[in-house]
């Protein structure tokens, strides 16, 4: 069975340096069989600035967001999916702002008992994957450790690909064998 793959790109850039890591991902991941779907989060329709800390979720019994808007559709997406693809400029050492309000909303996505110390989440199993660009090399390894640590805490697989002096937009294409790079990294994401 082909493998699904959702990518979400956190750059609010059309045409900038992530954009370019998504495509020649999808360059490197469709020969490979897989299906792969790609959201840009900045043209996202969103009804609130990120999770509301409701925990209206954890009573219901499907893992969703009680929000509805075109990001709980996203949240549905990651849960179907057998990897996904955060892919982001890095912003003052972290992710963008537009992907992190999906990702704090992932919080839809896990059920707990905080009495027997468990919980449980679609999101085990899967591979999460981590595409970086910057323009310094500089903080790369504080995004990356963040999302790892997610991974983990999800009991997900874990990928990176880190990409320094990538420049403004549109200038990671200067970066000597980047292109090659990205492709093998989603042959590798396949493979897991
Ligand atoms: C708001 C903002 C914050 C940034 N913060 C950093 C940073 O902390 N470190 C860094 O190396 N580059 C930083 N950059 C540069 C971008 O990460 C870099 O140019 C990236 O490759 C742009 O990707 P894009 O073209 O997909 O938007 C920042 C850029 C912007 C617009």
């Amino acid at each position: 069975m082909s493998k699904t793959i959702l990518v979400l790109n956190g750059s609010p850039k059309k045409s900038g340096n992530t954009e370019r890591l998504v495509a020649w991902f999808t360059e490197g991941a469709r020969p490979q069989g897989a299906e792969v779907e790609v959201i840009r989060a900045a043209a996202l329709d969103f009804k609130v600035n990120g999770c509301a800390s409701c925990r209206a979720c954890q009573k219901k019994k499907r893992y969703e967001c009680v929000i509805n808007d075109e990001a709980k559709e996203v949240l549905k997406k990651m849960a179907q999916a057998d990897a996904v693809v955060f892919a982001t400029p890095l912003y003052f050492y972290g992710p963008s702002a537009q992907l992190k309000l999906i990702i704090d909303r992932m919080f839809s996505l896990y059920k707990w008992d905080n009495a027997a110390g468990t919980f449980s989440s679609p999101m085990k199993g899967k591979t999460m994957a981590l595409m970086v660009s910057a323009y310094e090399d500089i903080g790369l390894k504080i995004v990356e450790k963040a999302f790892k640590l997610i991974a983990d805490y999800s009991e997900m697989g874990f990928k990176s690909l880190l990409v320094p002096n990538a420049g403004e937009s549109g200038e990671i294409e200067r970066i000597k064998g980047i292109r090659a790079r990205t492709v093998a990294f989603a042959k590798k994401v396949c493979a897991t």
